[in-house]
């Protein structure tokens, strides 16, 4: 029997697991930290924070393990933020995040001076706020002095795997947010780099997410008690590395993950681009490529109402009153757009609200809408999915918010499909650790890992009645961001 270590670089939490050979999960392991929101729609967080969960999270999860059957380490992460290193290989600032939203000004210059054609043809994708292009010409335009010390450009994941192997490595999954890939040729390009002022020599190389990229550090496998020469694999996006925790590889499958943000991701295995550009066009963790669409908060909209306004963790409490016959019945909306919003609106001037709301409306209705609001917000994408032609009839469904056997029927009845819970609810934990066991050779391809190792929990079916009323629901809440559109512009 060996061990592979999966990890996800979270956004709130790393989220580590040790999963055997077999695929048996045998412990996991979360370890937080802050998230700095230093200005309003800012996000970052330190890389530092990052490599101290990364070594007491390894230390908590092997501690009562052989730790000589280890043979490898694969990182799912938080996409597009934008680390950047110095010369010496220090941090010259945070991190910014994937949330961030300071760089309307700059997405916009991409989006309209450059050209959303251009960027497409040249990226596959075109400019939304969080993506990391943006970033650096933010970067150049405020904060000269820093853009001019950058040695190396990587993502949050890179940064763990460049402390644990010392090497400068991305993969193709990842990197396609970074706007800074062309996609379709898996390379970087030429075009975007000029127009962010970077040179090819900045970037980490490009790999496979299941490739090996290094091996770990002497001093660093001392250091944690692990063998010498343990593989690190390249990794991958989180949203990659969760498609292939719940099996979402090859061509045609779909995954919604309900994490910090929310995610419809379609996999396939040829390139193609969305005509409207509102989902993304990226690479997959499989060798393959994948569309999707994000949205900024989900499961985190759930959590700011629960903790931050009602006060309370204890989320089931709040749901256990929402029983089925209220589920398409309820007249109070909510629009989730808590860090303005990405797929498909790309507004970052979109603000949360709730509508309808009575003398009579109680705290469960709330709690309720809440729910629904993120899962409207997720149809929105999958209606793009659909007028595009793409048909999804059935999904998987992982993610902090998919453990809520409520939410899960709000989903599934939303968008009226069949959505399939995996056993390993910790998508891309899972997935970092299939990466790592391809990655040593314990299986020819992730296909193949993923045949033999994902497992289905449960399969929830929609009902006719819910879908029905929901049917009606969602096209009043399709209203609600269009009429408060312009007013979001005034009130930022
Ligand atoms: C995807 C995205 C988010 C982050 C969350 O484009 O921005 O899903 O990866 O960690």
């Amino acid at each position: 029997m060996r061990y592979y270590i999966g990890a996800d670089l979270g956004t709130s939490a790393l989220k580590l697991l040790l999963v055997d050979s077999e695929g048996k999960i045998e412990n996991t392991v979360s370890v937080s930290y802050p998230v700095d929101f230093p200005h309003p729609a800012w996000s970052e967080q330190s890389p530092e924070e990052w490599r101290k969960a990364l070594f007491s999270g390894i230390r908590q999860l092997t501690a009562q393990y052989d730790k000589s059957l280890i043979k490898g380490i694969g990182v799912g992460g938080q996409m597009h933020g934008l680390v950047i290193l110095d010369s010496n290989d220090e941090v010259i600032r945070p991190a910014i995040l994937w949330n961030d939203g300071r760089t309307y000004k700059e997405t916009e210059y991409l989006n309209n001076i450059i050209g959303k054609e251009k960027l497409s043809e040249y990226t596959a994708n075109i400019a939304f706020a969080g993506f990391t292009a943006p970033k650096l010409l933010w970067l150049r335009n405020n904060e000269p002095e820093n853009f001019g010390k950058i040695s190396k450009i990587m993502l949050p994941k890179d940064y763990l795997n460049y402390i644990l192997t010392g090497v400068h490595c991305t993969d193709y999954s990842d990197a396609s947010g970074l706007l800074l890939l062309d996609v379709k040729n898996k390379r970087w390009s030429k075009q975007m780099l000029d127009i962010c002022g970077i040179k090819e020599e900045q970037m980490p190389k490009l790999y496979e997410s299941y490739e090996k990229a290094g091996v770990i550090l002497p001093g660093i496998a001392e250091e944690l008690g692990l063998e010498k020469g343990v593989t690190v694999v390249a990794g991958a996006g989180d949203n990659a590395a969760a498609a292939v925790g719940t099996g979402t590889v090859s061509d045609g499958k779909c995954n919604i993950s309900l994490g910090t943000s929310g995610t419809i991701f379609i996999s396939s295995d040829s390139f193609s681009v969305d005509p409207y550009n509102a989902l993304h066009s990226f690479c997959h963790a499989d060798g393959g490529y994948h569309l999707m669409g994000c949205m900024l908060s989900a499961a985190s909209c759930n959590k700011w109402f629960c903790e931050d306004i009602l006060k309370t963790s204890d989320y089931a409490s709040e749901q256990e009153n929402i029983t089925d016959e209220k589920l398409g019945n309820n007249d109070v909306f909510f629009l989730p757009y808590l860090m303005g919003e990405r797929s498909p609106i790309n507004d970052t001037d979109a603000r949360g609200t709730f509508t309808g709301l009575r003398m009579d409306t109680k705290r469960s209705d709330m709690v309720q809408a809440v729910l629904e609001g993120v899962a409207f917000a997720i149809r929105d994408s999958f209606e793009v999915a659909k007028n595009s032609g793409i048909k999804i009839e059935f999904s998987g469904l992982c993610g902090g918010g998919a453990k809520s056997p409520l939410w899960q029927k709000i989903i599934c009845n939303v968008l009226n499909i069949k959505i399939a819970i995996p056993q390993a609810e910790e998508g891309p934990g899972y997935g970092g650790a299939i990466l790592a066991m391809v990655g040593d050779g314990e299986y020819a391809s992730v296909k193949d890992c993923c045949e033999k190792l994902v497992k289905i929990k449960k399969v929830l079916t929609p009902d006719s009645e819910i879908a029905a009323r929901y049917e009606e629901k969602y096209r009043k809440f399709s209203k609600i961001y269009p009429a408060m559109k312009e007013l979001f512009k005034e009130i930022k």
